[in-house]
């Protein structure tokens, strides 16, 4: 049976690979990197970096494209169908560069269990039955550890939940309950549709990298740097990731 290792590899800073992930690329016979679309090469160059130094030299690396995600209205079954696709795709790499022994591995931007589609997509390859396989997921530090790392401030306050959304999640308002949220996938800045007095942000971009970009106030005072900060980086490098922590000032409980 092919044995599949997914890797977290941390959110950019090479050094969160954890040892446990460099001894398991070791063991790996073909890497596939999926080539998700074209302003991200500098990802899957992050990626094959980390090829060169720890897989093994006789180690194969397999770059596949990965299909083009439709843009209905109909988000859920967009990404239904976009996943069955990359499926297939890589189902179809694994029957033909991967002998049935053989060890493969995909690296997986930050932490695999955060928004990342890497296991749905084995669970999809398994149940699909035509490739036998035995997914192994290795854990690592998602670009929300490296946000709370980069401004040395925890999650969470004393006993608080912590929340993590998305950009379109928090456009429906900020969660009546809850007075604090991580958000991710945000392409339009969204922290603009639930400016209060008082509630701050610590916003990160290209977090754990030579470029990460940091900046934290109430956000109604640091909105529209944000904002304009935000549109010149993705000008310059042709994409953006950043991630960050909306919060209302502590609620003393009785
Ligand atoms: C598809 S999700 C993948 C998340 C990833 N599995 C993780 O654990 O960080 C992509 C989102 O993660 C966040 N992200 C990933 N890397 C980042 C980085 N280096 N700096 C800031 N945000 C990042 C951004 O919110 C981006 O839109």
């Amino acid at each position: 049976m092919r044995q599949i290792f997914l890797i977290g590899i941390g959110a950019g800073d090479p050094q969160h690979l954890t040892l446990q992930a460099i001894e398991a690329m070791q063991a790996v016979d073909v890497f596939f990197f999926l080539d998700k679309r074209e302003e991200t090469h500098d990802l899957i160059a992050a990626r094959q970096a980390l090829f060169q130094r720890h897989a093994r030299p006789d180690a194969q690396a397999m770059v596949l494209n990965d299909p083009p995600r439709a843009q209905s209205p109909n988000y859920h079954q967009d990404v239904q169908h976009w996943h069955e696709q990359r499926a297939e795709r890589l189902e179809e790499a694994l029957m033909t560069s991967l002998s049935e022994s053989g060890v493969g591995a995909l690296l997986v931007w930050g932490e695999p269990s955060i928004y990342d589609s890497a296991m749905r997509l084995m669970r999809q390859i398994e149940a699909r039955g035509q490739c036998a396989i035995q997914t192994q997921v290795i854990p690592g530090i998602s670009s929300i550890q490296a946000l709370a790392a980069a401004f040395a401030e925890p999650l969470n306050r004393i006993g608080e939940p912590i929340h993590i959304t998305t950009g379109r999640a928090l456009k429906a308002g900020f969660p009546a309950d809850l007075d604090a949220v991580v958000v991710m996938l945000d392409g339009e800045c969204s922290f603009t549709h639930v400016m209060q007095p008082e509630m701050e942000i610590f916003w990160g971009a290209y977090l754990g990298t030579p470029d990460q970009l940091l900046i934290q106030g109430p956000v109604m005072q640091v909105a529209d740097e944000i904002i304009t900060t935000r549109q010149q980086a993705r000008a310059r490098h042709g994409w953006i990731m950043d991630t960050y922590l909306l919060r209302r000032p502590l609620r003393l409980k009785a």
